[in-house]
C-alpha cells in the first residue's frame, strides 16, 4: 500500500507538473519585445531564405534547424501565422514530409547537427498542433533522428553519445543536447527509454569532468586520456545542458537537477563570456581586424538565451525566473541598440557598437532573434 501511495503521490506531482508546464508556456509575452521580434525575423526571412532551395543563403543544416525552431517559437508566441508556410518549403522539412527520407545520408554523421533538427521539427510539430494541423510526419521523423543518435552511444570514456558518426570525439553539446532531447523526448512521449537515456546521460556528463572548476562547460574530451581537453567555453554550452536538466527535472520532480543547471548559467553571467553584463563569445570583436565568429559561432549566444528560457519553461518557478530577468533584458537591448542596423539585420556582435568587427550572416540574425524572443516571455517589459 505503500508504494501505490507514493506512486499515486508522483502521478499528482506529474499532473500538477504537467498543467503548470502548459500554463507556464502560455505565459504572458511582451508585446513590444514581439514587435521587435517580428522585425528581425521579416528581415532574416525576405534577406537570406530562399524560397526555391528552402534553405537560408550561406547557412547550413544545423542553424538552418535553429532558425526555423525560432520562427515557430515566435508564432506560438504571438499566436499568429506570419511563417506559417515556411516548415513544409524549407529542405529539412521537405525531408521530414518525405518518409521515404534517408537520414542518415540527409545527416551527414553530425551527431550534435542531428539533435538542432530534432528540436526544429518537434517545435514545428507543436505549432502545427496548435493550429490543428496533422504534425505526425515530423514526429515521426524526430523519433527516427533520435534512435539513430541513441545508438551512437558507446563506452568509450565510459560512455557518451559520439560527436561525429568517425567516433573521433566526444563533446559537451552532442551530449548536453542528448540529454535534452532524451528528457523531452520522454515528456512528450511518456516511453521510459527515453528517460533511462536521459538519466545515464546526466550520469556520464556530470562524472565526465567536462564542467571546470569555473562551472563552465570546455569544448569536450581529450581523445586518448578521456580528460577535459580544456578547449574553449562556448557560450551555448552553458545553457543547453541548463534547458536538458530542466526537462530532467519536469520528468522526476528532483530540483536538485536545476540547481546544477543554474550552476552553469551563474557561471555565465559572471565569467569573461560577458562584458558589461552583455554575452561576448571569444570569437567576438566590435572593432576591424580583430577576430570574427565563424558561421557556427555566430549564433551561439543566441541559443544561450533561448535554451534559458527553455528551461525557465521547464523550472516554472517564479524566483528562479527572477534571476534572469535582467540579464535577459539586457541581452535583448543590445541585440536593438549595438547589434541590429537600421535594415533590421543583426550582426554577430551585441557588447558594443559595430566598428567593424561585426559579422553579418544568416546566423548572426538568428541569434538576435532567439535574444529578442526570449526576452519577450522572460525580460522585463
Ligand atoms: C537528484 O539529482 C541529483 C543530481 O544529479 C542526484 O545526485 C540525486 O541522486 C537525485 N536524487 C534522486 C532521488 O534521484
Amino acid at each position: 500500500m505503500k508504494l501505490l501511495a507514493a506512486s499515486t503521490a508522483v502521478s499528482l506531482f506529474l499532473a500538477e507538473r504537467a498543467s503548470a508546464t502548459a500554463i507556464q508556456h502560455q505565459r504572458r509575452q511582451c508585446a513590444a519585445t514581439l514587435n521587435d521580434a517580428t522585425t528581425i525575423a521579416n528581415e532574416l526571412q525576405s534577406k537570406y531564405f530562399n524560397t526555391g532551395t528552402g534553405q537560408y543563403t550561406d547557412g547550413e543544416l544545423w542553424t538552418d534547424s535553429n532558425t526555423l525552431e525560432d520562427l515557430h517559437n515566435l508564432m506560438l508566441a504571438t499566436g499568429n501565422d506570419d511563417y506559417g508556410t515556411v516548415a513544409d518549403n524549407s529542405w529539412v522539412g521537405k525531408a521530414a514530409l518525405d518518409s521515404s527520407t534517408d537520414w542518415n545520408s540527409f545527416l551527414g554523421g553530425s551527431n550534435d547537427d542531428a539533435q538542432w533538427v530534432i528540436l526544429a521539427l518537434w517545435k514545428i510539430g507543436d505549432y502545427k498542433t496548435a493550429r490543428g494541423q496533422d504534425a505526425s510526419a515530423y514526429t515521426s521523423s524526430a523519433s527516427k533522428i533520435y534512435d539513430i543518435i541513441a545508438g551512437q552511444w558507446d563506452d568509450t570514456c565510459g560512455g557518451g553519445v559520439w560527436w561525429s558518426t568517425a567516433h573521433t570525439y566526444k563533446n559537451a553539446i552532442t551530449n548536453e543536447l542528448f540529454l535534452l532531447t532524451s528528457a523531452e523526448g520522454y515528456l512528450r512521449t511518456q516511453d521510459q527509454t527515453y528517460l533511462t537515456n536521459a538519466q545515464n546521460e546526466w550520469n556520464w556528463l556530470f562524472n565526465s569532468g567536462m564542467r571546470n572548476s569555473d562551472g563552465l562547460f570546455n569544448d569536450g574530451l581529450d581523445s586518448s586520456t578521456c580528460a577535459n581537453n580544456g578547449q574553449t567555453t562556448w557560450t551555448y554550452n552553458q545553457a543547453v545542458v541548463a534547458s536538458g536538466l530542466g526537462a530532467l527535472y519536469a520528468a522526476t520532480g528532483n530540483s536538485t537537477l536545476l540547481d546544477q543547471a543554474e550552476i552553469s548559467l551563474d557561471a555565465t553571467m559572471s565569467s569573461s563570456l560577458v562584458s558589461n553584463d552583455i554575452l561576448k563569445e571569444s570569437c567576438d570583436d566590435a572593432d576591424a581586424g580583430g577576430a570574427q565568429c565563424n558561421h557556427d559561432q555566430q549564433i551561439f549566444k543566441g541559443i544561450w538565451t533561448k535554451h534559458v528560457q527553455f528551461y525557465l519553461d521547464y523550472a516554472n518557478d517564479a524566483s528562479r525566473t527572477a534571476k534572469y530577468t535582467d540579464f535577459l533584458s539586457s541581452q535583448y537591448s543590445a541585440v536593438i541598440h549595438y547589434g541590429m542596423n537600421s535594415a533590421h539585420d543583426v550582426g554577430s556582435v551585441w557588447y558594443a557598437p559595430d566598428n567593424g568587427g561585426s559579422v553579418w550572416q544568416p546566423e548572426a540574425s538568428a541569434s538576435g532573434l532567439e535574444a529578442v524572443v526570449s526576452a519577450a516571455k522572460y525580460g522585463s517589459c
